[in-house]
């Protein structure tokens, strides 16, 4: 079916018919793919229909249209492998850009640690495999299961897959009882050259790059294919162990290494700051005769120990960095300005580009931040600092930021098209026509729609079912968006009356393009699971304005339960009295925050949807997050003054894995005050109000569960 005239000979016409159609189709198939157990298309006619459409859009590229299914990503067979959870979570790495961003990550370690400035560090130097990432968990000697990082928390199970690569043995001798191996698959360059070549011979699709050859090889759903794809492991970290496997890092790769692992041979110690720096350049140098690709120097802390110390933020070690190379960058036209209204109303200038290949990836559209970004000259002709001066029709230089979003760079201003002019930014929202205003020192400018906007209330339900949201299966952006169009939902709590409107009766969502009677069940299915929602969950699925996961998490751990939550965003006042204190005394939560919580509450056209929300579903009290039998858990503790055996981060740290609250100002709901030496105000304040006040050693006792 992906046959049809030779490209070449297709007329421009005909060209932009089957795109459109193409489109259509290959829409619809995804849409099927994940709505239902059985997709109407095999996967080699989709993998045919795209290549087609690829072909299509190589001979005219001018006609790729805005919705390419090109410019889809995320391969489809991802939905058919056994979702597996990880037992310790797969994290990704913070970044550093620059030798300054590397030495403040250094200086902040020593900080945390409460090592004085030129304190004596040790830390391994790797390369980044620009890779796949894969769990292996081997127990007694024998791999058990083998699982793509996935969201880091659920992964897929590819063990079939994982046992068809050479370098991954499929027994240890001399292995601790269960051992978790972290590594990287990848493939080589000259591999993915003969690959790619093996492929067009066959007809068959050819891959981006190494990466995505990689990607695509081990998420194969017959395993065969994998066993004849070139890929490769390098282990660099573990997950679960029964034992550890040696004091060190270093310690741990080398028996990684002598259980038959592949360890990368450029990893070395870095003694001192200078040894980190030349790490970078060194395998900076090498970069382009190593034979597969790299994306930078991962550093970790080679004591283990202190790798414990540090521990994790919410998505990264604090004791690792990847210092990632610069990124690559290429010239292309700027086609168009568009603007696009987020969940708050933000309007976003998006360039249009005419598509380029950047870093292995074609890329055709590019943030632009802001008004000012684009702009030279503000409304009274002033310059702008930091502006750019970005217009229609000029040649920019384009990048991918961290290797994810592309962003522009630069201008070329001498290859600027006569005629051009400053972009005009508009100052009504294109989507609802209401105005469009900007608040002072708020680099966005804003549609004060509300929900009345289309584009905030659809962009707030596609949130609402985001996956740190409500998350609900089978209801994804292009469903929302869909249903959202034709006036089935309007806003979070249509979902959850979804089924009684349209289960049964005329219109009925099996009846839907793209839906069917199995997958409508599963979606209505999903619906009720979701009905119970934990309070973290929801407060951040309300999608108010600054309150991301980890801000979401404070205040439902502050406020315990929904009833609280919302009593106390009635009664607060933006500024002051007890509810705005009470706020504020949440360590993470400031006053830009607090106001955005308590407008949103005020606003009756906003409220009266999360009224109508709440009403739909049961709320889970927070629970604590930390083991709850130990001593602190539940409490709310306050640190004051210097503390001599741990950082005031550091303590900070252990008090929320032990399940307790860390605030900033001493209250009547405070449990514990941890006093050092020099406490002044608060230590008084605590014992004016009674509340227990101990020492650094005292607090040591109870973080050790004394
Ligand atoms: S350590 C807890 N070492 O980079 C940190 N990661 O952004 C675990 N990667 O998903 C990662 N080479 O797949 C580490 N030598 C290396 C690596 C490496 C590639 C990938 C890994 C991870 C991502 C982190």
């Amino acid at each position: 079916m992906a046959g049809g005239a030779k490209v070449d000979v297709l007329t421009e016409a005909q060209a932009r018919d089957e795109l459109a159609r193409l489109a259509e189709t290959l829409r619809a198939a995804d849409l099927a793919y994940h709505a239902e157990d059985t997709p109407r298309i095999s996967d080699a006619e989709y993998d045919a229909l795209k290549q087609r459409n690829a072909a299509i859009e190589a001979q005219f590229p001018h006609l790729k249209r805005d919705d390419s299914p090109s410019d889809r990503v995320g391969a489809p067979p991802a939905e058919r492998f056994e979702k597996v959870r990880h037992s310790q979570r797969m994290l990704s790495l913070g970044n550093a850009f620059s030798d300054a961003e590397l030495d403040a990550f250094v200086a902040g370690i020593r900080r945390y640690l409460g090592l004085d400035a030129h304190a004596a560090l040790t830390f391994t130097a790797e390369p980044k495999i620009d890779g796949v990432s894969l769990a292996l968990r081997y127990v007694r000697g024998r791999l058990a299961q083998a699982a793509t990082r996935g969201d880091g928390e659920t992964g897929e199970n590819v063990t079939a897959n994982a046992r068809m690569l050479g370098e991954i043995p499929a027994r240890l001798d001399d292995a601790p009882e269960l051992l978790e191996v972290r590594g990287e698959v990848y493939m080589a360059h000259a591999d993915f050259a003969a690959l790619n070549a093996r492929q067009s011979e066959a007809g068959d699709k050819t891959f981006a790059n190494p990466r995505n050859a990689a990607a695509g090889s081990l998420r194969q759903l017959d395993a065969e294919v994998t066993r004849a794809r070139p890929l490769r492991f390098l282990a660099y970290g573990w997950g679960a162990l029964s034992e550890p496997l040696a004091d060190t890092q270093m310690g741990a790769l080398e028996r990684l290494g002598a259980l038959g692992f592949a360890i990368n041979p450029l990893t070395r110690r870095c003694a001192s700051d200078e040894e980190l720096h030349a790490a970078y350049r060194d395998i900076e140098q090498r970069r382009a005769t190593l034979g597969y690709d790299i994306d930078g120097v991962v550093y970790k802390i080679d004591d283990l120990a202190l790798q414990d110390r540090l521990g994790f933020r919410s998505t990264t070690p604090r004791w690792a960095i990847a210092r990632k190379f610069p990124a690559e960058l290429a010239w292309t036209r700027l086609e168009k300005i568009d603007i696009q209204v987020g969940r708050t109303g933000t309007l976003s200038p998006v360039a249009r580009l005419a598509p380029v290949t950047v870093g292995g990836v074609v890329v055709s559209n590019a943030t632009l931040h802001n008004e000012d970004y684009i702009a030279a000259r503000d409304a009274a002709g002033n310059p702008i600092r930091d502006g750019k001066d970005i217009r229609e029709g000029d040649w920019v230089e384009v990048y991918r930021a961290g290797d994810v979003i592309p962003k522009i760079r630069d201008v070329d201003l001498a290859r600027r098209p006569g005629g051009a002019a400053p972009f005009e930014f508009p100052r009504h929202c294109p989507e609802c026509g209401a105005e469009a205003v900007r608040e002072v020192g708020d680099a966005a400018r804003r549609c004060t729609g509300g929900l009345i906007c289309p584009a905030q209330a659809v962009e707030r339900l596609k949130h609402f079912v985001s996956r740190g949201a409500l998350d609900i299966e089978g209801l994804g952006a292009k469903q929302v968006e869909a249903l959202y169009r034709d006036g089935w939902i309007a806003e979070p709590a249509d979902i959850f009356t979804l089924e009684a409107r349209f289960g049964s009766g005329p219109r009925q969502l099996r009846n839907r393009e793209g839906w069917g009677e199995k997958s409508a069940q599963n979606l209505f299915r999903a619906i009720e699971a979701s009905r119970r929602v934990p309070l973290h969950r929801l407060i951040f699925a309300l999608g108010i304005r600054h309150v991301g996961e980890s801000a979401a998490a404070l205040l439902a751990r502050h406020y315990g339960s929904w009833a609280a939550f919302e009593g106390a965003m009635d009664r607060a006042e933006i500024g002051q009295g007890p509810e705005w204190d009470s706020l504020l005394s949440i360590d993470g939560v400031g006053s830009v925050l607090a106001e955005a919580l308590i407008t949103a509450f005020h606003q009756p056209a906003e409220r009266a949807s999360i009224d109508r929300l709440a009403a739909e579903i049961e709320i889970e009290d927070a629970a604590a997050t930390g083991p709850a039998d130990s001593s602190v858990a539940g409490k709310t503790i306050v640190f004051t003054g210097t503390l001599e055996r741990m950082t005031r981060a550091e303590a900070k740290a252990r008090a929320e894995a032990l399940g307790a609250r860390v605030a900033g100002s001493v209250s009547a709901k405070t449990d514990i005050v941890v006093a050092g030496p020099g406490a002044g105000s608060k230590a008084k304040k605590a014992s004016e109000l009674g509340v227990e006040v101990i020492d650094e050693e005292a607090w040591l006792a109870l973080a050790r569960g004394g």
